[in-house]
């Protein structure tokens, strides 16, 4: 329903964040960005869009009387995207899945709802960026087939809802939320109004039609374009999509679930034919062969919940300029800062007329602290030319005085070492006594200083 002119008010509204005003500012009193307030018109009660939503209307129950349905949850046909919505999608869902442009959300939910709809369940894939032959053409490339899986390609909203009142799919994916618009708001698709009210919209047909949908939303830098930040709070489950464009691997992150936990992490592999599962994400990271090399270290670190195996390589020489270069990729470079200052300081190390280059095999970023332990080393072995044992593993956070500081997830880092064939494990004092001989078949030292583990697993460079 067009809008009359003269009863239109208008207000801006930041397309970075959301931030309403009724007069025009430079910059966003909110999110502080500049330039990103943009006129929009403000809907009367009556013209907003939210006077179309359905009424439920359930009387007040008891909680013990409420019965759970027990085919709640259906699972995607991948089991790391399974485990990332904690065992599978919950029937009348709304869930957001937000990454990178090009990243790989069209593809995930396209294998996906193949084989959601190979499980008995109708599925419609709303394709408002792409035609169905372009679609198509990506199914043949996926090698996916169904014949229960409908493809519409439309991006007004009020078509969209017509079709799945007449279709009743059980789960229907909008792919993306950026590019559909309704016809009760006049700003543009992908501005903050519209998003934000057609995804109001889907939430009630969601609910009332008891449908799971997956909106896909485009993470943008700039602000022009209205980011998935502003429809978090709206949805049942939020799911980051990320991963380096130039690499293949690929993480699905939780970041909010209404049904599980946000701990989980799925890994996938970006091959010709799709996305691959990661079961094994250890082995992406490692290559066995280059340990046995001067700054190459192998650490255990976190996913979520799950234990990975990655390696740390560093580069220490003596550098051109007045004072050394610190260059960090995939650790974080005030933490690198922070080591090598403990280094100087505890082990009387001087690195101020060296440059330092740290780099985290893979592309994958580490932000946690347990992975100190194994920087450091990576440093110290480059600096003395030695290296670390191969088939040891070091795990422990460096504390200010230099001492090894706890880490949480111990039990599991150890396991997941142990399962991929390593001899040794270096680790922060912290297990409670006799809690060392449950782990088999690989050795587990305890160490309190940096100095501990230097003498735990440093030696001279074999032939
Ligand atoms: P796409 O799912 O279209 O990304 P998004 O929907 O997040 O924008 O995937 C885009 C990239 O994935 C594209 O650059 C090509 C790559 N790709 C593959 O490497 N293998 C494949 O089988 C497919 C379908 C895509
Ligand atoms: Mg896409």
């Amino acid at each position: 329903m067009p809008i009359k002119s003269e009863k239109t008010k208008t207000k801006w509204v930041c397309q970075n964040c959301g931030y309403e005003t009724s007069k025009y500012l430079g910059k966003c009193p909110d999110c502080g960005s500049w330039g990103t307030l943009a006129e929009e018109v403000e809907l009367t009660v009556k013209q907003n869009a939210a006077s179309q939503r359905a009424l439920r209307d359930d009387e007040p129950s008891l909680i013990d009387e409420i019965e759970i349905d027990s085919s709640i949850r259906f699972s995607t046909g991948l089991e790391e995207f399974d485990r990332v919505l904690g065992n599978g999608l919950v029937q009348g869902s709304l869930t957001l899945l937000a990454g990178d442009p090009g990243i790989g959300k069209s593809t995930l939910l396209l294998q996906s709802s193949c084989n959601i709809s190979n499980n008995g369940k109708k599925i419609m894939y709303v394709a408002a960026e792409e035609s169905s032959s372009q679609v198509k053409l990506r199914a043949k490339r996926l090698n996916l087939s169904s014949d229960s899986l409908y493809i519409y390609a439309q991006n007004n909203f009020e078509l969209i809802k017509k079709h799945i009142t007449d279709l009743k799919p059980d789960v229907v994916v909008i792919d993306s939320i950026q590019a559909i618009y309704s016809n009760d708001i006049t700003s543009t698709a992908g501005s903050v109004s519209q998003i934000r009210e057609c995804t109001n919209l889907l939430m009630d047909l969601s609910k009332s039609q008891n449908i799971t949908i997956i909106i896909i939303g485009h993470v943008t830098k700039d602000g022009n374009i209205a980011g998935p930040k502003v429809l978090e709070h709206m949805v049942d489950s939020v799911i980051y999509f990320e991963g380096d464009k130039y690499k293949s691997y690929r993480i699905l992150r939780c970041m909010k679930n209404r049904f599980g936990t946000t701990n989980e992490v799925g890994i996938f592999n970006m091959t010709e034919d799709g996305l691959q599962q990661v079961t094994n994400p250890s082995e992406l990271f490692l290559n066995k062969e280059e340990t046995n090399t001067p700054g190459n270290v192998i650490i255990a670190t976190n996913e979520g919940t799950r234990p990975l195996l990655v390696e740390i390589q560093a580069l220490v020489g003596s550098t051109a300029y007045p004072s050394g270069r610190r260059v960090s990729n995939g650790v974080d470079y005030n933490r690198t800062l922070q080591i090598i200052a403990v280094l100087e300081k505890r082990l009387g190390i001087n690195l101020s007329k060296q440059d330092v280059y740290i780099n985290v095999i893979g592309g994958m970023n580490i932000n946690e602290p347990a992975a100190d332990l194994g920087v450091a080393l990576a440093i110290l072995t480059c600096a003395r030319d030695v290296v670390v044992d191969s088939d040891t593993v070091i795990v422990g956070e460096i504390g200010l005085s230099g001492e090894i500081r706890p880490v949480n997830n111990l039990e599991k880092r150890i396991i997941e070492a142990q399962k991929l064939g390593f001899k040794k494990i270096i680790i922060p004092k912290q297990l409670k006594s006799g809690e060392k001989k449950n782990f088999k078949g690989i050795e587990v030292v305890e160490v309190k200083r940096i100095l501990d583990a230097i003498s735990a697993c440093v030696n001279k460079v074999t032939a």
